[in-house]
């Protein structure tokens, strides 16, 4: 088993373990008091996982329920949190009781929220399902519903007490998400791994998945862990995010996924720097190959102008300016503020 420790306000362990869902009770049992646990886990993954889980938990002395939701983005919003709520009081859940997110990023991040908000704040555990849960999502207490107006608008910062991460999961996640996440994985070595980047290249990405997961979880930690509530560092991690957040409104979020519109902004965040001379030359071509290698985009069919105009509108904007990062090198990456009123000279536009 491998095990990360994330040493934030509320510290927690991650652990990372083939089939560790069948001995969920086992971990969670010495964390809590808690008599009872609500399973929550969307209409995909709850058939095939739940019952493993459920059992583990009930098997330490847990009386379990389980809270299903549609699966999907759509369900991402308030009406869904509030019949979790309805859910949670049917089923006596109080204070000292616990949440389990069984499921991919939508599933952690509303799981997170009603944990966070409920009763005003009730422990939960993160068990990620999907490779961008398992990298990204289930790691660092973000958590988040939509509003119609935009994503992620309303949540919280609420550390889980505990992930268990099950890479077997993975053998059940359908392949257009598995590629998802690996938009988020090679985003993680460009900002910090260069060794990372190398055996992406060099071999194949499903035979190192144990690996990828401990190195990108051990890489959001170190970052969390210096900024919890997202105020300096962390923004590293939106590399390739603000063009692809642009080009996700673009594409009015179908079509194109998330980690798509990532690998296609970091391709194209890191041409337009090595043009500038920010980035060292070949950077470029180098990331270009690895995300096609995966069947990742690196460009789109927008116009730059018109992603440049959606760009203004991103939520990371801090009024007149925009943090973008910037790779020094593959493997290395800095903040810059860039003023909208430079947009047109620093885009070309
Ligand atoms: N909190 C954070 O820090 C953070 C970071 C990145 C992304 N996110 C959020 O994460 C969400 C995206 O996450 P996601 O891509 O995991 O979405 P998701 O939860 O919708 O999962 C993707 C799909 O895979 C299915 N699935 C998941 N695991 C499976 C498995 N093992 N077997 C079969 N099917 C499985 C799901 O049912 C769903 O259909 C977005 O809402 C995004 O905003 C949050
Ligand atoms: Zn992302």
């Amino acid at each position: 088993m491998k095990t990360v420790a994330v040493k934030t306000g509320r510290p927690y362990e991650i652990l990372i373990e083939h089939n560790i869902l069948d001995r969920t009770g086992e971990f969670v049992r010495p964390l809590t008091k808690a008599i009872r646990a609500v399973i929550v886990s969307d209409t995909n993954v709850a058939p095939i996982y739940a019952d493993r889980v459920k059992n583990s938990l009930e098997q330490n002395g847990f009386e379990t329920s389980v809270f299903v939701f549609e699966a999907g983005e759509s369900s991402k919003r308030l009406s869904t949190i509030e019949k979790m709520y309805t859910h949670f009081f049917e089923h006596n859940l109080t204070r000292t009781d616990i949440i389990i997110a069984l499921g991919g990023g939508v599933t952690g991040d509303m799981a997170g929220f009603a944990a966070a908000t409920y009763l005003r704040g009730i422990d939960f555990v993160q068990i990620p399902t999907s490779l961008l849960a398992q990298v990204d999502s289930s790691v660092g207490g973000k958590t988040a519903v939509d509003l119609p107006t935009g994503k992620n608008l309303v949540g919280a910062f609420w550390q889980p007490i505990l992930v268990l991460i099950d890479p077997e999961t993975l053998h059940t996640l359908p392949e257009a998400f598995f590629r998802d996440g690996l938009g988020e994985v090679v985003k993680y070595g460009c900002i910090r791994s260069l060794p990372l980047f190398e055996r992406l290249e060099k071999e194949n990405a499903k035979d190192l998945i144990d690996d990828i997961i401990y190195e990108c979880v051990s890489i959001k930690r170190d970052v969390v862990e210096h900024d919890e509530r997202d105020t300096g560092e962390r923004a590293i991690l939106n590399f390739g995010h603000t063009l692809g957040h642009a080009l996700e409104k673009l594409h009015h979020y179908t079509g194109l996924t998330h980690g798509e519109a990532v690998s296609a902004g970091a391709a194209m965040i890191t041409r337009i720097s090595e043009n500038h001379g920010m980035t060292a030359k070949g950077s470029a071509e180098r990331l270009e190959n690895l995300l096609k290698k995966y069947g990742l985009p690196t460009d789109t069919d927008f116009a730059l102008s018109e992603i440049v105009t959606a760009t203004r509108g991103d939520k990371k904007s801090t009024g007149k300016s925009i943090n973008f990062i910037f790779l020094s090198e593959i493997g290395k990456c800095y903040i810059k503020k860039i003023n909208t009123q430079d947009f047109g000279k620093f885009f070309g536009v």
